[in-house]
């Protein structure tokens, strides 16, 4: 479709869908802003969407898509495109890029059809205004364009498992949001395969629980470095070459939920700290390409928090923004904001992650009452959670719009006292989760230096790892992981003014400026979303308060 003499001059409505591969989602760009972004899994209650198989690629986000448009007041024939974040164009036959995935082919012809798709999905939308963005260049529009930095540009670069037929794109984006990509690694050679492997070796479910074998590694020594040094490797020429590890030679396959040894930590400790020192090297290379000061990351290898801290440390980069919604989720938003661009829109960088569905507070007192659970409306919510927590409560905290991506950043959070070192394994107890991983902690912006170090501050989205300074190790236990590092949201009273006071009242009462925040969900379920999601959640679950928008409601009186 040829833009308009209108379009040509920006103003677009763009709906961005992410369908193909991981984690469904989509996106609403107005006027080159950030309206709303959602993952499927959030309406459909399947963590995920759906596997990331080609029999599961024609199903789009229906309800994200529609909540988008609900959410802006917008149908179908308002869109001026709908940005679709993978190009079927550009995609090979699987053997011929060395894949081994008899029915990929069935992936690509359903992408070829997702305008016919779409447009029955959407009455009244031209199946012609749908726009195909290579699946890399999605992603690293995902960082640049929503980035602090897209009125000046910055360099990007994007890892990720596999898009059409590449793994990685280097490249920059100038101020007018227009890509140079100076090197797209093509598959079968793949950082983040190679890492999903490993996920899948160590009994974990590959496409999905990559931040476990991260969190395992903090428990092994990499003495595996040298074999895997020989089979991943850079080029020299701005790629990688990724061979096949025979695992079960260096560790024993794990069936799922079986205990590891320490060759298996030790394992997962040899693969990351290859992939940091690859990754470093990559972004080192870009730089000198570019000269540039700002780098963007994304695609789900960004993920890695523990590789973004060492890109902060040895990159040579005066800064780094990744995208929270690192992984596929984020290219419904990248595709979105790479059609603006293309169509002159002026971007202004996205306004943080909570770009989900939010409530009135009626809509919530609502929700109560058709719940018939007991609940008050507390004088000051932040003291009563503090007084909560600092008495060793669990509280479930839901306020605002739900987080865009994997973290829980303050909306849809699961707090505790940080200072009691049983409530890691309280914590693990009541999601259901493995006893190895970490939980995080949130700390008010301006005490944060005082407790972390090492990492970038301020870090907002949860994607970096710091240390814990000695004398705090005892003070935050239940937050320190085993290697003596913390993966800290830092929470800004300007953005974030019931988080910081809550913060505060907790401070008050205890010294303590930190409280543990994980995701508000059970084990291999998404985040809660909705009221109702959340009564579910603390029905089933011993938390001690629910802070659902200005109402609380006590496990002690909620069922009486
Ligand atoms: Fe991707």
């Amino acid at each position: 479709m040829a833009p308009t003499e209108s379009r040509k001059a920006g103003r677009m409505k763009i709906l961005g869908v992410n369908a193909l591969f991981h984690d469904p989602s989509a996106a609403l760009v107005v006027d080159g802003v950030t309206i709303a972004a959602a993952e499927e899994e959030r309406f459909s209650r399947r963590k995920h969407g759906h596997r990331p198989v080609p029999f599961a690629a024609w199903e789009l986000p229906e309800q994200a898509i529609r909540w988008c448009l609900a959410e802006a007041g917008l149908s179908a024939e308002d869109l001026d495109a709908v940005a679709y974040s993978y190009d079927p164009a550009l995609a090979r036959p699987a053997d011929a890029m060395g894949l081994d995935d008899p029915w990929d082919g069935l992936r690509q012809t359903y992408a070829a059809h997702a305008p016919t798709f779409l447009a029955d999905l959407l009455p009244g939308l031209d199946p012609a205004a749908v726009r195909f963005v290579p699946h890399h260049v999605a992603h690293a529009a995902s960082t640049a364009l929503a980035s602090p930095y897209v009125s000046h540009g910055s360099d990007v670069l994007v890892l990720d498992g596999r898009g059409e037929c590449n793994s990685h794109l280097a490249g920059r984006y100038d101020e007018h949001g227009s890509l140079t990509t100076f090197h797209a690694q093509e598959l079968p050679h793949s950082l983040g395969l190679l890492y999903e492997d490993l996920t899948e070796h160590l009994g974990f479910l590959r496409s999905s629980d990559e931040y476990k074998v991260m969190a395992l590694a903090s428990y092994g020594k990499p003495r595996f470095i040298d074999e895997l040094t020989e089979r991943i490797r850079l080029t020299g020429q701005g790629g990688f070459l990724t061979e096949k590890v025979d695992w079960r030679s260096l560790a024993p396959r794990l069936a799922p939920g079986a205990e590891w040894t320490q060759d298996h930590a030790d394992l997962a400790a040899s693969v990351q700290l290859r992939l940091e020192e690859v990754l470093v090297e990559l972004a080192q290379r870009l730089r000198s390409q570019t000269g540039g000061s700002h780098l963007t990351l994304a695609g789900g290898v960004a993920l890695n928090c523990v590789a973004n801290t060492e890109l902060v440390e040895n990159s040579g980069y005066e800064d780094i923004w990744v995208q929270p919604a690192a992984g596929d989720a984020g290219t419904a938003l990248g595709a979105a904001l790479q059609v603006a661009a293309d169509g002159g829109d002026r971007l202004v960088p996205m306004p943080g992650a909570a770009l989900g569905r939010g409530w009135s507070d009626e809509e919530i007192e609502a929700a109560l009452c058709t719940a018939r659970i007991g609940y008050e409306r507390p004088d000051d919510l932040a003291a009563t959670v503090a007084e909560t927590l600092a008495g060793d409560g669990i509280v479930a905290w839901f306020q605002g719009r739900s987080e865009f991506g994997p973290r829980a950043l303050g909306h849809r959070s699961l707090l505790a006292h940080p200072g009691r070192p049983e409530n890691l394994e309280r914590l693990n107890d009541v999601k259901g989760r493995e006893q190895f991983r970490p939980v995080a902690p949130m700390v008010l912006a301006e005490r944060a230096a005082d407790i972390f170090e090492r990492g970038p501050l301020p870090s907002p989205y949860m994607l970096f790892v710091h240390d814990v300074t000695a004398e705090w190790h005892a003070l935050i236990p239940a937050v320190t992981h085993v290697d003596g590092t913390a993966r800290i949201q830092t929470v800004d009273a300007v953005d974030e003014p019931l988080l910081a006071r809550m913060l505060s009242e907790f401070e008050a009462r205890t010294g303590l400026p930190v409280v543990v925040n994980t995701s508000l969900n059970t084990a291999g379920r998404p985040m809660v979303d909705s009221p109702r999601d959340a009564l579910e959640c603390f029905g089933s679950s011993p938390i001690d308060l629910l802070a659902i928008g200005p109402f609380v409601v006590r496990r002690s009186g909620a069922f009486s």
